[in-house]
């Protein structure tokens, strides 16, 4: 499987997003579009970004029941998007139905990512207002083997937790990793980060890298400096 650096287009327009995609002449970065600028823009913003020959990454986390999600995966298969995800929260039957929706009648399908616990929840949150009352990492590591098991390709983890997501599900499973810093970059709002060199070492398979490169002065060097650090 291919390692690569996905750059979060958290963008709320179409307008941005090309200006910001016009600046790559020879290179076709993969992409990252959530839920901003999709329901910004609708579908169409996911059918210009492949016309223009990125791979995508569609960040809408999907948590709805099983059937409801079968069907919204299927129409997001249909859009030719690369990979895709959900939260492991919605149950291995909701997983499974998803997996369903977004195989194609000749067999492909988008890779399908689950979200384990946001790392926005904290573990006081989750024993308080969710009745979790598990540490953390268990919770994480518990969902992502459910993820394995309904037969999903990965999860979204902090490049922490990359190397344990492996020993858990597996060298093939795969671990998409944001909080993402170069060593003399600006951390911003993350807590937890590691530089692209790092998330390489301990294992991610794809880092997702924001700001790092959209808000850099030269986000073209920015992104091939993360390719040199975490791919070459
Ligand atoms: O700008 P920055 O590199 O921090 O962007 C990281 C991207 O990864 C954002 O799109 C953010 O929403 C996403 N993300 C994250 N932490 C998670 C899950 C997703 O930063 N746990």
């Amino acid at each position: 499987m291919g390692k690569d650096v996905i750059i979060a287009c958290d963008f709320s327009s179409a307008k941005e997003t090309f200006a910001f995609l016009d600046k790559f002449e020879n290179e076709k970065p993969f992409v990252k579009i959530g839920m901003e600028l999709f329901y910004a823009e609708g579908p169409s913003i996911v059918r210009d970004i492949k016309a223009r020959g990125h791979k995508i990454f569609l960040d809408l986390k999907l948590h709805d029941i099983p059937n409801t999600v079968k069907k919204a995966m299927k129409v997001l298969s249909g859009l030719d998007v690369d990979m895709t995800n959900l939260h492991a929260a919605g149950t291995k039957a909701m997983m499974e139905a998803a997996l369903e929706g977004l195989t194609r009648p000749d067999g492909s399908r988008p890779l399908l990512i689950a979200v384990t616990q946001l790392t926005s929840t904290s573990e006081e949150r989750m024993k308080e207002e969710l009745l979790i009352d598990s540490p953390m990492d268990v919770t994480v590591m518990h969902y992502a083997k459910n993820a394995a098991d309904a037969g999903l390709d990965g999860v979204v983890c902090s490049p922490l937790e990359a190397e344990k997501v492996h020993k858990t599900c597996g060298d093939s499973f795969i671990t998409v990793t944001p909080g993402v810093r170069f060593a003399d970059g600006d951390i911003g709002d993350q807590v937890r980060v590691m530089t692209p060199a790092q998330a390489r070492k301990i294992g991610s398979d794809y880092i997702v890298v924001g700001r790092p490169i959209t808000a850099a002065p030269d986000p073209v060097s920015a992104y091939r400096r993360c390719v040199a650090e975490f791919v070459d």
